[in-house]
């Protein structure tokens, strides 16, 4: 019987939400190719097309603003819950944590209901994100304010202020993690909305699994390899050493479904380079350009490429976020594109994700009581 380890080509179910074409590079959005999104909305107006299927008109993408911002203020058993939190604890362990502390015991899915949850708990989000930032860097917690739209008063509830360019990456990269399909993380929130569990509980499971290197991690790793480098004159020979001769992989690099460029990718190093950089900064992004160019030399007739988590930690880390948002910074973006597939799936299909195993191991044996065994 063949088994296929990773799930690897199997369709687990029907979309009408991402197409990704992995040998053209090619991702959309209920149609939209990502560049043209992420040149001509906001992550409000990403959120209005995947959850309702049609871009929004300005009277529909301003009431949808407002009833996002009507949920910026947490809970206050959720504010206590993230400051009660060890500081060094994982911030993706943290958020798992917050989620799962917004579901309620008698949550019953509601076809009618769903999609207007979608506007709650993305203010959820808003809050429980940047106040996890807060509580790292040792500040108080405090509600987003509003006033502002997602991207801006996201950077302005960590940092207390945002510049136009930065609101412009935030969002940018907010619409570039909005959805992907059927990841690892989607799939785990697939398999708990298909025992029809609650979308919290649903955001914790796919949370757990965005924390791995080898998917939402992988924006960390590639960073840290940046830092190991250290400095341009040292590509090569790190490289050699490390990928060539220590046959490590090279993160940031490689995808199930990419065989050439991430389009992703591409737009994020476009951004490393519109916003303002710091000495170290342009020294980071020097030793990723030069190590992409190796990388692509040797892995590229193999079909690996550089995917979206190559760049994405220096555009975060020019925005202002340290190394250990990365990974949440994505999840941040990506519970529109988890609640976008559980919703499409309990509405559409319904049916209990339940695959099989193969049994390989011992035929029948007499069972030996514990006195008995040697
Ligand atoms: N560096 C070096 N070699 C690689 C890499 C890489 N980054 N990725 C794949 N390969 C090689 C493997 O060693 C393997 O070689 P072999 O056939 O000689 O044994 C071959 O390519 C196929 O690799 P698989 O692991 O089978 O491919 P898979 O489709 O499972 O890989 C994955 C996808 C897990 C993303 C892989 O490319 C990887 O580990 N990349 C590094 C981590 C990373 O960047 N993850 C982010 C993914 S994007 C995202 O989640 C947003």
């Amino acid at each position: 019987m063949a088994v296929s380890l990773g799930l690897e080509d199997v369709f687990i179910k029907y979309t009408g939400l991402t197409f990704i074409d992995g040998n053209a590079g090619v991702l959309r959005y209920r149609g939209y190719d990502i560049n043209d999104l992420v040149q001509n909305t906001g992550f409000e107006e990403v959120c209005y097309l995947m959850t309702n299927g049609e871009l929004p008109n300005s009277q529909q993408l301003a009431e949808f603003k407002k009833s996002v911002k009507e949920h910026y203020k947490l809970p206050d058993h959720v504010m206590e819950l993230i400051s009660d939190l060890p500081r060094e604890a994982d911030t993706l362990t943290m958020m798992e944590t917050a989620f799962a502390s917004l579901s309620s015991g008698d949550y019953q899915w509601n076809k009618e209901n769903d999609r207007k949850q979608v506007p709650k708990i993305l203010g959820e989000n808003l809050g429980i994100i940047s106040n996890i930032y807060r509580h790292k860097m040792g500040m108080g917690l405090q509600n987003p304010d509003p006033k502002y739209d997602y991207a801006e008063a996201f950077l302005r509830n960590c940092f207390g202020n945002a510049d136009e360019k930065k609101i412009s990456a935030m969002n940018a990269a907010l619409v570039i993690y909005v959805d992907h399909e059927v990841p690892a993380s989607t799939t785990a929130a697939l398999v708990a909305s298909s025992t029809l569990s609650d979308m919290y509980s649903c955001i914790t499971a796919a949370t757990a699994a965005l924390k791995g290197p080898l998917h939402g991690g992988a924006a960390e790793a590639a960073y840290k390899q940046l830092l190991d480098i250290g400095n341009v004159d040292n590509v090569e020979n790190w490289f050699k050493t490390n990928i060539l001769d220590g046959k490590r992989r090279l993160m940031g690099f490689g995808h199930r479904v990419y065989r050439t460029y991430d389009p992703r990718m591409k737009i994020f190093k476009k951004l490393a380079t519109t916003l303002e950089q710091t000495d170290e900064q342009k020294k980071l992004f020097e030793i990723a350009v030069k190590l992409e160019e190796l990388g692509v030399k040797e892995f590229g007739g193999k079909g690996i490429y550089p995917n979206t988590d190559y760049y994405s930690g220096i555009v975060f880390n020019e925005i202002g976020f340290p190394i250990y948002m990365f990974t949440t910074l994505f999840g941040f973006s990506r519970v529109l594109g988890w609640l976008s597939h559980i919703t499409e799936y309990v509405e559409e299909e319904e049916r209990l994700i339940r695959p099989r195993a193969v049994y390989t191991g011992p035929d029948k044996r007499d069972f030996v009581k514990i006195q008995d065994r040697k």
